[in-house]
């Protein structure tokens, strides 16, 4: 992104109904790439550097204020009590906007796919223009509002509801995305009255008020798919297509392999590096990066997690939130890891719970080991030290320390700390019966024999 003088301030809006979502979860949360449309709107407006960040609540604004809190904690949010219409909402940003000098851009919290360099094309525009639109050819028109171009001068913007049938043959679609002056935007909004179709304060009345004071108005043209607002389950469904189509060819691009990318589900956080490896079927939930060269085997699920250089995961593994594998470290097949750090080289190869743990440099944990964190109330955590043996099926009951090279024996539920070097036995002794399984045996087919 080029480096701008004048600081840049963004508004989002977030106050519809969403009324064909039907849905009680307010539009803006509902996720895409396993986060909130709203987290998308920011993130494509993230590489500018914002200064401000003014979000217009309205429908469900507890929740999504909550929810904005965790996306974007320095953003302020503004309440739209009554949706008067898109001019309105931007409005409710005035107070929020007090003594802010630059560029605003008005964002929509239902349109996820604007690019950044989208953005910057609009803000590069404002250069030679006082407001900048963002509009789109559409093979479609129908319902969206027209730009009405003189050269690269837009005139206005006529509403579908508004527009004759000669402005309706026009294509060029208004997306809803602005740019502008903050001071030039507020003033020009205070001059916007409701008389149309819909008795709505329109955001689009702002360029032909603006080249009524002397302004000039231009539009910069996207492809129609970054403009795509969702309004339905069915929209969120395709958007949600898009989005991993989009981020799997993101991936491949960036030298990651795939035997079968459209198989494998991102989140829009998901950071995967160069050379690494995800067999087909594996789904990422948020905040999950795979370092350069490990690989993910198929039918793995990973979320809230690390995966270092080399390392090794799956297939059919689980990883949760707070799992750290380290470096050529190996998580097979029906393994859950959650809050652990996995040291470098360690295996835990098979069938296993690893859960509040910290797992030194090249421990080895046999098949069916579990860690027994959770006592009914309280969570505690296990300690296994660099080189340890852990024998399989061991249960270890937290808090618990497990000493660096010691060895646990196979079947053992081990209470109590184990020192450095030593082999703990914690299991009943093995007594052989001789003859004794042949006449126990005999004895059972004897009974069901006489029984007939
Ligand atoms: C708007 C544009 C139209 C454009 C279309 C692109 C206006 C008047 N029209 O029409 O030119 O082609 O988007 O999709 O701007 N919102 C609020 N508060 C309100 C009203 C709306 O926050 O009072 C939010 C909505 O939640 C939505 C967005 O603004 O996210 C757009 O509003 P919507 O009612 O969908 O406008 P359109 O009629 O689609
Ligand atoms: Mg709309």
């Amino acid at each position: 992104m080029q480096a701008r003088s004048r600081p840049l301030a963004l508004v989002v809006l977030a106050a519809g109904a969403g009324t064909r979502m039907n849905s009680d979860l307010p539009k803006p949360l509902h996720p895409l790439g396993q986060a909130p449309l709203l987290a998308h709107a920011l993130a494509s407006a993230a590489p500018l550097e914002p200064a401000r960040i003014i979000v217009v609540t309205g429908h469900g604004a507890e929740a999504v204020e909550a929810a904005l809190a965790d996306i974007a904690p320095e953003a302020i949010a503004v309440r739209q009590a009554e949706q008067l219409g898109t001019g309105h909402a931007v409005l409710q940003a005035a107070d929020a906007l007090e003594g802010f000098e630059g560029d605003v851009v008005v964002l929509y919290a239902d349109t996820p796919f604007i690019r950044p360099e989208t953005l910057d094309a609009m803000l590069a525009a404002r250069d030679r223009h006082d407001i900048v639109m963002l509009g789109f050819e559409s093979a479609d028109p129908t319902g969206y509002g027209r730009l009405v171009m003189e050269g690269d001068i837009l005139q206005r913007i006529v509403e579908h509801k508004d527009a004759t049938d000669e402005e309706r043959a026009i294509t060029l679609c208004n997306s809803g995305l602005l740019c502008a002056d903050a001071g030039v935007l507020i003033d020009t909004l205070r001059k916007v009255g409701n008389d149309n179709a819909n008795g709505e304060y329109y955001l689009t009345d702002v360029p032909a008020l603006a080249s009524a004071s002397g302004l000039t108005a231009t539009a910069v043209v996207c492809d129609e798919a970054e403009t795509l607002g969702i309004n339905s389950r069915t929209e969120l469904a395709r958007a949600e297509a898009h989005f991993q189509a989009l981020r799997r060819a993101e991936m491949l691009e960036n030298g990651v392999t795939m035997q079968a990318p459209d198989t494998v589900f991102f989140a829009l956080d998901t950071y995967v590096g160069r050379d690494a490896e995800i067999e087909p079927n594996v789904v990422f939930g948020p905040d999950v990066t795979v370092e350069s060269e490990a690989r993910i085997r198929a039918f793995s699920h990973l979320e809230g997690c690390h995966v270092s250089a080399g390392a090794v995961v799956g297939p059919y593994a689980r990883l949760r939130p707070g799992a750290e594998i380290g470096n050529d470290a190996k998580i097979g097949n029906f393994v859950e890891v959650k809050a652990a750090e996995i040291g470098e080289g360690a295996k835990v190869n098979h069938l296993s719970y690893v859960g509040d743990a910290t797992v030194g440099a090249r421990a080895n944990l046999g098949a069916g080991t579990v860690t027994c964190n959770y006592d009914g109330v309280m969570k505690h955590r296990t300690v296994i030290g660099e080189g340890a043996f852990i024998g399989s099926d061991t249960m270890l009951v937290a808090p618990v320390t497990i000493g660096a090279r010691a060895m646990t024996g196979s079947g053992s539920v081990v209470t109590e700390d184990v020192p450095d070097g030593a082999l703990a036995l914690a299991r009943a002794k093995q007594v052989n019966k001789p003859g004794l399984a042949v006449k126990l045996m005999d004895r059972l087919r004897a009974i069901k024999a006489k029984k007939g």
